[in-house]
C-alpha cells in the first residue's frame, strides 16, 4: 500500500488489531510476557511469612474466577504476547479439578510455558493428572527437612507429605522441578546446608529466597531476613566456591550457580537486597479477577466484569491489562524511606 492510497477495510481492520494487541510495554520499556494466575487464596498450611495464623477471611467460593473466565483472560492476553503462565495461590492444589484448568490452558497455542508453584502437600495425589493435562514445570516450596522447624514455619504439620509429593513428581522425567526455600533468621538458617545436600541428592535445582515484606501480620522489618549473600557464604563454606551460570532468561528472578564439583544447581532470589524489578516481565491475576502490575502494587484493576460479559471483546480485556501495565512503577522501593507494604499479603496476591 502506498502512502497516498486509502487503506481498504481489511487493511484498517488488520491495523486496528495490531494496535489493540501490541506487546504490553510499560513506561520503562519492560515488555510483559509472563502472567501469574492465583486460583485460590486458601491454603492447607499457615506459613508465618505469608499468612496469618487466625482470623482469616477467605474469598467466598462464588467470587473465584471460573476456569472459563481464566481461560478467556489467557486467550486475550496471549494475543498481546503473553507466553508464560504460572498458576499460584494460596495453595493452587486446593482448587478442585485444577487439572481441568491446566488442560484448557495447555491447549492455547501461544502458551509456551505452563508452570505451577505449590507447597507440595497435595502433590502426590495430583501430579499424574496434572502432567497428563499438560503441566510442564512445578516449583515446590521446601524450607526445612526438620518436622519441628516445619511446624514452626507452617504452623501445621506436613513435612512428610511434601517429601512424598516431591518423590511422586520425580517419577515424571519430562517434568521440570525446582525447590524454593525461604530463609528466616534463627528459624531455618541451619537448614540451608542440609537442603542443599538434599537438592543435590534428588537432582532438583534449589533456590533460596529472601524474605519480603509480604507477610500478613506485617511483622517484617528486615531483621528476620537473611540476605542471599549470607546464604551464599554458608553454602560456599560447605561446598566450596560456587560457579556462576549465564542467565538464559534475563527476566528470571534467580541468579543461578553450579556447585564446585559440578553436581547440581543452586539459585538465589535476592528480591530485597538485589531487586530484579528493572527486568520484570510479570503481571498478575488474583483469584477474584483483579489485575495487579506488581507484587507490591497498591492499585488493582477488576477484570471480572469483562470476563463474565459475553459481549466484552478480547481487545477490551487487553486494554484493561495495558492500563495496569502503564501504571506500573519502576521498582518495589522496599529500601526507600517511607516504604509501605501492600494491602494484600502474599497468599492474597499469588506467590
Ligand atoms: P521460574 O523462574 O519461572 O521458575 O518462576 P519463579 O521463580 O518466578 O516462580 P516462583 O513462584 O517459584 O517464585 C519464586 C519466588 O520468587 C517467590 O516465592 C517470590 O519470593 C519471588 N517472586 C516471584 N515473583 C516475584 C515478583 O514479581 N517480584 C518479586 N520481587 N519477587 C517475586
Ligand atoms: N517473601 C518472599 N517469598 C515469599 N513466599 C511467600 N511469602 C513470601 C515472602 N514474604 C514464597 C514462598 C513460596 C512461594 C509461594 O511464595 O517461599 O515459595
Ligand atoms: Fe500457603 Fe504458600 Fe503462603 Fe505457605 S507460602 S501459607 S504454602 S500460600
Amino acid at each position: 500500500m502506498s502512502q497516498t492510497e486509502i487503506p481498504s477495510a481489511a487493511d484498517t481492520a488488520q491495523l486496528t488489531n495490531q494496535i489493540a494487541f501490541a506487546p504490553l510495554c510499560d513506561r520503562f520499556g519492560r515488555v510483559h510476557s509472563a502472567l501469574r494466575i492465583s486460583v485460590t487464596d486458601r491454603c492447607n498450611i499457615r506459613c508465618q511469612y505469608c499468612m496469618p495464623d487466625h482470623d482469616l477471611q477467605f474469598l467466598a467460593q462464588h467470587r473465584l474466577l471460573s476456569f472459563a473466565a481464566i481461560e478467556r483472560f489467557v486467550k486475550a492476553v496471549a494475543k498481546a504476547g503473553v507466553t508464560k503462565i504460572r498458576i499460584t495461590g494460596g495453595e493452587p492444589l486446593m482448587r478442585p479439578n485444577l487439572a481441568e484448568l491446566i488442560e484448557r490452558l495447555a491447549d492455547i497455542r501461544e502458551v509456551e510455558d505452563l508452570a505451577l508453584t505449590t507447597n507440595g502437600m497435595l502433590l502426590a495425589s495430583q501430579v499424574s493428572e496434572l502432567v497428563a493435562a499438560g503441566l510442564k514445570r512445578i516449583n515446590i516450596s521446601l524450607d526445612t527437612l526438620n518436622e519441628v522447624t516445619f511446624e514452626k514455619i507452617a504452623r501445621r504439620s506436613g513435612l512428610q507429605r511434601v517429601l512424598e509429593g516431591i518423590e511422586a513428581a520425580r517419577a515424571f522425567p519430562q517434568l521440570k522441578l525446582r525447590l524454593n526455600a525461604l530463609v528466616l533468621k534463627h528459624v531455618n538458617e541451619d537448614d540451608i546446608v542440609p537442603l542443599a545436600h538434599f537438592a543435590r541428592q534428588v537432582s532438583i535445582p534449589i533456590r533460596f529466597i529472601e524474605f519480603m515484606p509480604l507477610d500478613a501480620e506485617r511483622k517484617w522489618n528486615g531483621t528476620q531476613m537473611l540476605s542471599g549473600q549470607e546464604i551464599r557464604s554458608l553454602i560456599e563454606k560447605e561446598f566450596g566456591p560456587l560457579i556462576k551460570q549465564e542467565s538464559k532468561d534475563p527476566s528470571q528472578p534467580a541468579s543461578d550457580y553450579q556447585f564446585a564439583d559440578g553436581r547440581g544447581l543452586v539459585g538465589f532470589i535476592d528480591s530485597v537486597t538485589t531487586p530484579f524489578c528493572s527486568s520484570c516481565n510479570r503481571i498478575r491475576l488474583t483469584a477474584e479477577g483483579k489485575i495487579q502490575n506488581c507484587l507490591f502494587g497498591r492499585e488493582e484493576w477488576n477484570a471480572a466484569p469483562l470476563l463474565q460479559d459475553d459481549k466484552a471483546s478480547d481487545a477490551a480485556i487487553v486494554d484493561l491489562v495495558r492500563t495496569a501495565v502503564l501504571r506500573k512503577h519502576a521498582a518495589h522501593g522496599i529500601a526507600q524511606p517511607g516504604f509501605e507494604p501492600p494491602q494484600r499479603a502474599m497468599y492474597q496476591i499469588g506467590g
